[in-house]
């Protein structure tokens, strides 16, 4: 007996890391040399096998942010530098990419550059003198490698990374977003936690914040656990072990989200009642702030938070042509003032591109396999204009065409 009681806790451990092996198809710590453990049980390999361009650098121990991001690998040579990843054609996938400058050079000028990913512009990266910056994308892979890219933009600010992390999602998670378009994220909070929470309590290792300044009042759920498998999107089930709502003052209720004209975006809202109710039910309803003659102010139906289980509102493809502010406040007839316990909110991309000529994709990879001053090179050949391979140039069309080498 005490035998098997000794067995248990390693099977268990074995098991977990077993049944979650699959989401994890990269976690890669740039510019390191060693395999690195972490608290959250996520191993991390170092870059050099993957990329041979760049220099491994560390920051300095007073700005040391963990073991993972103090590493670097910083890029002063080429339009562009390459990381490509193995996956399945198909695959939704969630790509993370963390810049953490921590004057590593000494230098106190932390570098601005862009971010690729397939050959589609991701992102303008501004990294800080202090802290962490982070992107992160979610799209199906058209192909069966992925490519994460930055690009150098201005003079003198040489791009790096940190850390990239490709995870795969079950094809069920974000199930609104179509195949030809990804899923930037702008912010995705636990209301009322106090530290981030990620991997193993997220299956798939999405990183739950929580907001800086909280303005509205915490409460915390009477249960211990909370049913999430009917809820879509699959949230870790300690997202619902607090929430906010605000005090009977308030005349709007809760500010959700700050929404511009750039980019529609997309929005899950997840809900669950924190006590029992007996009498008093708690109705809220989502809407944006705007003039009284707008019809389409409401953007939800009135609707209860489930008492131990869960409720997700979304809004999909929402666009504004002026800034807005979204909303939710209780229904008149009800006292309780609404309540919300986490939050994901993303802006839809443009449409994707199928990348460069597939006929000229493999003739480049042939010429590679036989030049060896050539290897090095990944990522899209062309794409995005005009951040095409140093050593060749391409037509302007939307599938382009390498014109010249
Ligand atoms: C708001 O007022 C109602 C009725 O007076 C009360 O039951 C409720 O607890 C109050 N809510 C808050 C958050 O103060
Ligand atoms: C959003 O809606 C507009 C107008 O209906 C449509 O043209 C566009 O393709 C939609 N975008 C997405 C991401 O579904
Ligand atoms: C904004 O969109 C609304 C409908 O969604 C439309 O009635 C209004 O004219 C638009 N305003 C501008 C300035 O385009
Ligand atoms: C690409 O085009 C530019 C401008 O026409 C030219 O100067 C350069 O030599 C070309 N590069 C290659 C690799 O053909």
């Amino acid at each position: 007996m005490s035998g098997l009681l000794k067995l248990m806790p390693v099977l268990f451990l074995a098991l977990f890391i077993f049944s979650a092996s699959g989401q994890f198809i990269a976690s890669i710590n740039c510019g390191a040399s060693d395999v690195v453990h972490d608290l959250n049980l996520i191993t991390w390999t170092p870059d050099n096998t993957l990329i041979s361009n760049g220099d491994a650098r560390k920051v300095p121990s007073i700005n040391s942010l963990s073991t993972v991001l103090d590493t670097l690998r910083v890029f002063t040579s080429r339009k562009k530098n390459c990381y490509s990843i193995p996956v399945t054609q198909g695959d939704k996938v969630l790509v993370r990419a963390s810049f953490n400058y921590g004057n590593y050079d000494g230098l106190s000028n932390p570098p601005t550059f862009d971010l690729h990913f397939d050959g589609n512009f991701w992102a303008m990266v501004k990294t800080t003198i202090r802290g962490v910056v982070m992107s992160e994308i979610t799209y199906v892979a058209k192909g069966d490698v992925i490519s994460v890219c930055v690009a150098q933009t201005r003079p003198g600010q040489f791009p790096f990374i940190s850390a990239l992390e490709v995870r795969r999602l079950d094809s069920k998670i974000y199930r609104e977003l179509d195949n030809n378009r990804a899923l930037l994220l702008s912010s995705r909070v636990s209301f009322g936690a106090t530290e981030n929470l990620r991997y193993p309590y997220d299956t798939y290792d999405r990183i739950w914040g929580y907001p800086a300044a909280l303005l509205d009042t915490v409460v915390r759920n009477d249960l211990s656990s909370v049913d999430t498998t009917k809820a879509p999107n699959n949230p870790p089930s300690e997202v619902f072990q607090t929430a906010i709502t605000t005090d009977n003052s308030s005349e709007f209720g809760i500010l959700l989200a700050t929404v511009t004209p750039d980019n529609p975006i997309y929005a899950n809202m997840y809900f669950s009642e924190v006590s029992s109710l007996s009498f008093s039910k708690r109705v809220s309803r989502i809407y944006y702030l705007g003039p009284r003659s707008d019809t389409d102010r409401w953007l939800t139906l009135p609707f209860s938070p489930p008492y131990g289980s869960v409720l997700v509102q979304y809004l999909y493809n929402y666009t504004v042509n002026t800034t807005r502010q979204i909303y939710m406040c209780r229904t008149q007839d009800y006292y309780l003032q609404p309540l919300i316990n986490a939050m994901e909110l993303f802006q839809i991309s443009e449409v994707l591109t199928d990348g460069t000529n597939s006929n000229d994709v493999i003739a480049l990879s042939l010429l590679q396999s036989k030049f060896d001053v050539l290897r090095g090179w990944s990522g899209d050949p062309c794409l995005p204009a005009p951040y095409s391979w140093d050593w060749l140039n391409c037509s302007n069309d939307a599938t382009p065409r390498v014109i010249s080498l």
